[in-house]
């Protein structure tokens, strides 16, 4: 028998005969009739549907609207229906918004309550952070973020624990199987290789965070589909050879945690990334492949001197990061090819990363501006500069005319070699970075922000 199966609100569950992007949410309000779960924007922006998932990475809070069912496969869920307990006792956060006054209307409560609870049961105290994923649109983000506050010391109910027992304990190998008919679901990435290359035409799908909106806005039917969620030798983080080496599927939330003791402005760039609730879903391998101009990542990494690597059957292949953009939404990506892994420097000091945005949280960049130099005796001996959010592709060399991204190391001497004829004499003495110039001498400042 096929199917999907998790748990709900503490009882298994087996979902057969479903479309492979038929969404968490719709199947909750429609299927179940769960409509605690709210629908709001349908996008990702706003948390209405906040549900808190469990598995053996722990448990965190994410989107309905654009969690895709076979993405739930031997995992928990947990919706606002089930953080009240037997009898309907109160979570400490439900008690918590009730006494503090944190809800008006009340459409975006029971979001901020799944929210308030995943971060409660994780010991978070960073309110502003992981609630900035829910928007209220009446009561104001003062009283929530008291009631929060109010609930930090309280004991993490026993229902709260119970789904950490569940995850792939409960899944027989028979409905492990196909997930749904269209629907493949690789545990590694031979299994994926082979099965990508005999089906090119097929959607990957690894955290749905761009994916999902294909299937919500623009009602596309993606099938054959593939999701990686479950590919564990491509959800790994090792550091050697003064290399971090990131697989495809580590959420950002994953490689936030991760960069944060040698990469504090990385850190924080991704701090700035979405929400929490997407950050916990969205992957750097889909960061990276969905070669959106506005991505936050590729800019980082590539100021980082990242590797790509890439799989197709057998083959394996490695690249600059910089060298997969070739122009708007293409990348150099062959048919059955799939992002592996990316490397990069896991330190350097003067990493600076900054992302300019019209709010500080949960929007995408304006500008992304990502500054990797390397200072010696005062002076900058190399640069690497890359910017986002500037032009089609995050990074774009040898054009003059662009100031989309720059990647700058000297190789001897005084001056450095941009790569395609510029030159560039770094000066940390002005207040400018440094200038470049042309073969003809034409200098150009390179200006932080415009
Ligand atoms: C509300 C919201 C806010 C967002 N804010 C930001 C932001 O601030 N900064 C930012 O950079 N992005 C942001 N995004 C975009 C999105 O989160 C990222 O692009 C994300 O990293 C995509 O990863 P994913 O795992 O969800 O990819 P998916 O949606 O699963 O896939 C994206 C694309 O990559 C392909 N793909 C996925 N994995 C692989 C692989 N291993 N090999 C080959 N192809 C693959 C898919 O086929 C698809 O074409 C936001 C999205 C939402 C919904
Ligand atoms: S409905 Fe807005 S994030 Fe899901
Ligand atoms: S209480 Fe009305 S939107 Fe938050």
């Amino acid at each position: 028998m096929s199917g999907i199966a998790f748990l709900l609100n503490g009882t298994p569950v087996c979902v057969t005969g479903q479309s492979p992007t038929r969404t968490l949410l719709d199947w909750l309000r429609e299927d179940r009739g769960l409509c605690g779960t709210k629908e709001g924007c349908n996008e990702g922006d706003c948390g209405a549907c906040t549900v808190m998932v469990t598995d053996a990475a722990g448990s965190r809070a994410l989107n309905a609207c654009i969690l895709l069912l076979p993405q739930l496969q031997g995992k928990a869920v947990r919706t606002v229906e089930g953080i009240s307990g037997p009898g309907g006792a109160l979570h400490p956060a439900q008690e918590a918004m009730v006494s503090h006054h944190g809800s008006q209307c009340g459409f975006c409560t029971p979001g901020f309550v799944v929210s308030m609870a995943a971060a409660h049961l994780n010991g978070r105290t960073d309110h502003d952070d992981s609630l900035a994923g829910n928007l209220c649109r009446c009561t104001g983000y003062a009283p929530i973020v008291r009631a929060a506050r109010a609930s930090e010391d309280a004991p993490v109910p026993d229902w709260m624990r119970e789904d950490a027992a569940f995850f792939s304990a409960q899944v027989s190998p028979e409905v492990r199987g196909q997930a749904a008919p269209g629907t493949f679901c690789p545990a590694s990435s031979d299994e994926l290789a082979d099965w990508y290359l005999a089906n090119p035409e097929a959607t990957l799908i690894a955290g749905a965070t761009d994916v999902g909106l294909w299937v919500t806005k623009q009602l596309r039917d993606l099938a054959p589909v593939a999701f990686l969620n479950g590919i564990a030798d491509l959800s790994q983080i090792e550091r050697r050879g003064g290399q971090m080496h990131v697989g495809a599927c580590v959420t950002i939330a994953e490689l936030r945690r991760a960069v944060a003791p040698h990469l504090p402005s990385l850190a924080e760039l991704f701090r700035r990334y979405a929400s929490e609730q997407v950050r916990n879903a969205a992957t750097i391998g889909g960061n990276i492949a969905n070669g959106s101009p506005i991505g936050d990542g590729p800019p980082a990494l590539i100021a980082l001197g990242a590797t790509l690597h890439l799989r197709r059957g057998d083959e394996m292949r490695s690249l600059p990061l910089e060298s997969f953009f070739l122009d708007y939404r293409k990348q150099g990506r062959r048919p059955g090819e799939f992002v592996a892994g990316v490397s990069f420097a896991h330190h350097a000091p003067d990493l600076r990363c900054y992302k300019l945005s019209k709010r500080f949280d949960q929007d995408i960049s304006a500008v992304c501006g990502c500054f990797n130099l390397t200072i010696e005796g005062g002076t900058v001996t190399a640069a690497r500069i890359a910017f986002g959010g500037m032009a089609g592709i995050p990074e774009r060399r040898g054009s003059r005319s662009s100031a989309a991204g720059l990647c700058m190391e000297r190789s001897d001497g005084a001056r450095g070699d941009a790569g395609d004829g510029r030159r560039f004499q770094p000066d940390v003495g002005h207040a400018r970075l440094g200038g470049l110039s042309d073969e003809d001498g034409a200098e150009h400042d390179v200006a932080l922000f415009p």
